[in-house]
């Protein structure tokens, strides 16, 4: 599993830097700030899990690149918003300062911005797919970017600062800020690759029970990683008086809902074979890994 995601993950990089250098950015100041994060490293889960998928239903996962970069382009804008002095305020990601830090509010927002509409430029680059496909795509991650996933789950973390939630709120946080676009990466590999309806429902169980299992080791990782190989900072959470699921239970009752999260990501992919053995690998490393 380490190995292929190594690969994949060297083919992740090498097509960010070549949808970046097809787009004619205004100023150079803007392109440097994209490039800072965009290139900074980063596990590359999403764009991974949107080929794998793919692989799952029998296709060559590699095909859909460009569609993989969007939403890793997504995810990076995400995080340059997250790390802001108005959100989290932190000042290390992926092992480097955060991008304000360097380039200050105002061109980190927008470089943030510039990262979220490149996205869906470079989604249709993508070849040899049918249009009905990509509008599916489409919307598929615009939902999950927006209101309806990612940036609705962010508003609810803000708003749920400095109160205790049920583990229901905090379930739909997690599920919003983290899970919809761990979902739109597996859907839309799935779509792409042409996935009959029961391998598309499977795949979508997946990613739930995946963006869970994640999210909250996420939150474990903050209390008891290592700011060194996570390469940003631990504490972050406690520090913005966040519910997390270590705060709503305990370190070890967290640890076992990951795990039985990961546990019934697995357990929905018995309908594929051995394709999806990637996929059932992941799951479980996930909860335990380090970075
Ligand atoms: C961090 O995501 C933000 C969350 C959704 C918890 P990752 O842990 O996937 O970050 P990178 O992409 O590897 O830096
Ligand atoms: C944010 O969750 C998820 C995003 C949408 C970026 P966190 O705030 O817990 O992510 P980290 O810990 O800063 O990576
Ligand atoms: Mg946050
Ligand atoms: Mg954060
Ligand atoms: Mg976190």
């Amino acid at each position: 599993m380490k190995e292929l995601w190594k690969a994949r993950q060297a083919l992740v990089e090498h097509a960010l830097e070549e949808e970046l250098a097809k787009t004619d950015v205004l100023d150079a100041q803007l392109r440097a700030s994209m490039t800072y994060s965009l290139m900074a490293g980063g596990k590359r889960l999403r764009p991974i899990l949107l080929m794998a998928a793919a692989d799952a239903v029998g296709e060559d996962g590699t095909r859909f690149l460009p569609a993989a970069c969007a939403l890793e382009m997504i995810h990076t804008y995400s995080l340059i918003h997250d790390d802001l002095p108005a959100m989290d305020n932190d000042d290390y990601r992926r092992g480097k300062l955060t991008n304000h830090k360097v380039y200050g509010d105002g061109i980190a927002i927008l470089a943030g911005d510039a990262l979220l509409t490149l996205a869906f430029s470079v989604i249709l680059r993508q070849q040899d797919v049918s249009s009905d496909a990509l509008l599916r795509v489409v919307e598929e991650v615009s939902c999950a970017a927006g209101a309806e996933g990612m940036v609705g789950g962010q508003v609810l973390d803000i708003r749920a600062e400095n109160r205790t939630i049920s583990m229901e709120e905090l379930r739909r946080i997690h599920m919003g800020k983290t899970g919809a676009l761990f979902r739109a990466a597996l859907r839309s590999g799935a779509i792409l690759a042409g996935a009959t309806e029961e391998q598309l429902t499977a795949l979508t169980s997946y990613a739930d029970h995946f963006g869970l299992a994640f999210q909250i080791t996420d939150d474990i990782l903050d209390v008891v990683g290592s700011a060194e190989d996570l390469g940003k900072p631990i504490g972050s959470d406690e520090k913005n008086h966040k519910s997390t699921y270590v705060t709503l239970t305990s370190l070890a009752e967290a640890q076992a809902l990951a795990r039985n999260a990961a546990d019934e990501a697995t357990a929905v992919l018995d309908v594929f074979g051995a394709q999806a053995s990637f996929l059932r690998d992941l799951a479980a490393y996930i909860v335990n890994r380090k970075q």
